[in-house]
């Protein structure tokens, strides 16, 4: 089994590499589109027209997709950006000058933040909990460097269910990428020595170290302190048709694939995204969805 070093050290690597390529091989949009999707998830948590933060701190934050549309939305006034990857916040700085943001940025471990005690109003993250080695000793730095009464909200977390769920689609896509390909006039995308899948591929299964179940995520925050915890679960339909474009997409040389393609998968996606938003959300239990989302409040 891998240390803790071990597997901060290929976060760290992995994501340095990725973070040239990470907005558009994950689609982060900083324009309207970006803006509604990071909004409709934080207003799914938090309720309408949520904040304005006076100050808040992203954990694992990547290229900015959060803080800076959360920004450029009012809901957060001054963002702190932290991450184990320097290159991923290289990235976010070039992004925040293009929208004329004004961002701190922090290298560091969730679990060992280099920041001050109580110094903000909401610690946030998408996407970053199921990377961390040591979920223990992170949510007691969340919990430390909020301040009485601050916000803790985390959203994209995968959940051990929707893991599996997510395992058909990209079968399905597998299967299906040599026939998809002669369809839309693609080449097929280099391959390591093996003949395997892209090296990236099993890098990205060496940084996912965990997937949860919604009581996971609840016992991780209340362990810590926190109050009013609560975990919902987002997206089943659209996270299928989602990774079932992605893994046909992964299997192709990227210039190649026609812009039309681009657009049925985006329009696809938003669709199925409201069909679980409206049909599905509402009437199942959070684990039976592919993402968790958590918030909960430091105590005053
Ligand atoms: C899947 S990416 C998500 C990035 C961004 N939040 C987004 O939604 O686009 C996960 C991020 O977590 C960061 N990360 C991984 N392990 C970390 C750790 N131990 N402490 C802080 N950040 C970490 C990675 O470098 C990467 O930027």
């Amino acid at each position: 089994m891998a240390s803790r070093d071990d597997i901060l050290e290929v976060n760290r690597r992995y994501h340095d590499v990725a973070a040239a390529d990470y907005d558009t091989k994950w689609g982060v949009d900083y324009g309207e589109v970006g803006r509604a999707q990071v909004l409709g998830k934080v207003e799914k948590l938090l309720g309408r027209r949520p904040g304005p933060f006076a100050r808040s701190l992203e954990i694992g934050s990547g290229t900015g997709y959060f803080t800076l549309n959360l920004m450029q939305e009012g809901v957060i006034a001054a963002g702190v950006c932290s991450d184990v990857s320097p290159g991923m916040l290289g990235a976010l700085r070039a992004n925040a000058e293009r929208l004329g943001l004004d961002v701190e940025t922090v290298v560091g471990d969730a679990a060992a933040l280099p920041l001050a005690d109580a110094g903000f109003d909401l610690v946030l993250g998408h996407a970053v909990l199921h990377h961390l080695p040591d979920l223990e000793r992170a949510f007691a730095e969340f919990m430390r460097v909020l301040r009485p009464g601050g916000v803790l909200l985390f959203a994209g977390e995968p959940s051990r269910y929707g893991d599996r769920i997510a395992a058909l689609p990209k079968r399905a896509g597998l299967a299906a990428a040599p026939l998809w390909r002669r369809a839309v006039g693609a080449r097929a995308a280099a391959r390591n020595g093996n003949g395997g899948p892209p090296d990236d591929h099993l890098l990205e299964s060496l940084v996912d170290v965990h997937a949860f179940a919604p009581t996971d995520l609840e016992r991780h925050a209340s362990a810590a302190g926190f109050a009013d915890v609560r975990v919902r679960g987002e997206e089943l339909l659209a996270n299928m048709f989602g990774w079932f474009n992605r893994t046909v997409e992964a299997s192709a040389v990227h210039e190649d694939i026609p812009f039309g393609w681009f657009r049925y998968a985006y329009l696809g996606y938003i669709l199925l995204q409201k069909v679980d938003g409206a049909l599905l959300e509402p009437h199942l239990p959070a684990a039976g969805f592919y993402n968790l989302m958590l918030t909960a409040r430091k105590p005053s």
